[in-house]
């Protein structure tokens, strides 16, 4: 198998760092709940002995499709994250030696002219995950209220102007509903330069795709399920690539918080190092799209 052929649309990000911290048992059961171009779940089956189990799943058919990986070893379901418990009990496993979630997109999305998540194609406004969903860019859009606008753009874009944002969307969709790509960008004139430009951009799309994907709920879910999950001495490695999620990881492993609150009576997990890991220079020259990454890996402690 080559394995450089099969990893030119997605170019796994901080790989060295985020496989040798996760595996601490070579013939235990670990999870990749972020299949995507099977970049960590083939350098994690490198890693582990003939008796061990790799579960991953993705919720996206096209990253299940393209799978190239053919081992016993390997299990693949087509399927969200939040379920990641049922899929396990159903396999007859209960706990796990380790977790790697490597949030967000995968480069086989962004670069896909019609699924509507890069600002560089006119197409119509999806921007699902999982193409069985009902819910889309579109349904945010033209359907959410002022209020709902307001939170994602200032939740999730960070935005100082959410309200203006919101309201421009109003606005327009108040004399025809804004349904491409094209009809989202064109609201927005944004004065400076074009790194100012790109970046508005960006955090617009995003914020748009966090609330069609649901992607902070089912981030904090599993950040949940997997403090039940990991065994003793096992480990949880969560690459994001937005301070929202960033944030959420640091809270969750350093404090036990999650929604405003201490969640447990004993901290579930210890962070293995004291700061986050970013990408070397090295690897944001080769990939620039891994610059935002951000990698925490967390020990679970107690036996709860
Ligand atoms: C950044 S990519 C993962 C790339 C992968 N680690 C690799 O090296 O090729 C993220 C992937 O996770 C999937 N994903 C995101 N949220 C998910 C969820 N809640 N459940 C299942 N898959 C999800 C996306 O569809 C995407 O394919």
């Amino acid at each position: 198998m080559d394995f450089k052929h099969h990893f030119s649309h997605h170019k796994p990000v901080l790989l060295k760092e985020s496989i040798k911290n996760l595996i601490t048992d070579k013939n235990g059961i670990y999870v990749d709940a972020t299949f995507g171009g099977g970049g960590h779940s083939y350098a994690i089956l490198k890693k582990l002995n003939k008796g061990a189990t790799l579960i991953a799943l993705d919720q996206d058919k096209e990253s299940i499709k393209r799978n190239f990986i053919k081992d016993k070893r390997f299990h693949l379901f087509h399927n969200n994250f939040i379920h990641i418990r049922d899929i396990l009990n159903k396999n007859r496993i209960e706990k796990v030696s380790g977790i790697l979630a490597d949030l967000g997109i995968s480069s086989l999305q962004i670069d896909n002219p019609t699924r509507g998540f890069s600002n560089q194609f006119n197409c119509i406004l999806d921007m699902r995950m999982n193409q069985e969903s009902s819910y889309s860019a579109q349904n945010v859009l033209n359907e959410c209220s002022k209020k709902e606008l307001f939170h994602i753009f200032h939740e999730y874009g960070e935005f100082k102007n959410a309200k203006k944002i919101a309201e421009k969307i109003l606005k327009k969709r108040f004399k025809k509903n804004i349904t491409t790509t094209l009809d989202l960008i064109s609201l927005f004139i944004i004065k400076g330069s074009f790194k100012k430009r790109k970046r508005f951009l960006a955090r617009l799309f995003q914020s748009i795709r966090i609330k069609v994907n649901n992607e902070i709920n089912i981030f904090k879910n599993l950040l949940l399920e997997s403090s039940k999950m990991i065994l003793p001495g096992g480990r949880i490695a969560v690459i994001s690539y937005h301070s929202i999620e960033d944030r959420i990881a640091k809270y969750f492993f350093k404090k036990g918080i999650l929604i405003n609150k201490m969640n447990f009576e004993i901290l579930p997990f210890r962070m293995i190092h004291k700061k986050v890991i970013k990408p070397t220079l090295k690897e944001i020259i080769n990939n620039p799209r891994s610059r935002s990454a951000r990698l925490r890996i967390a020990e679970k402690v107690n036996k709860k």
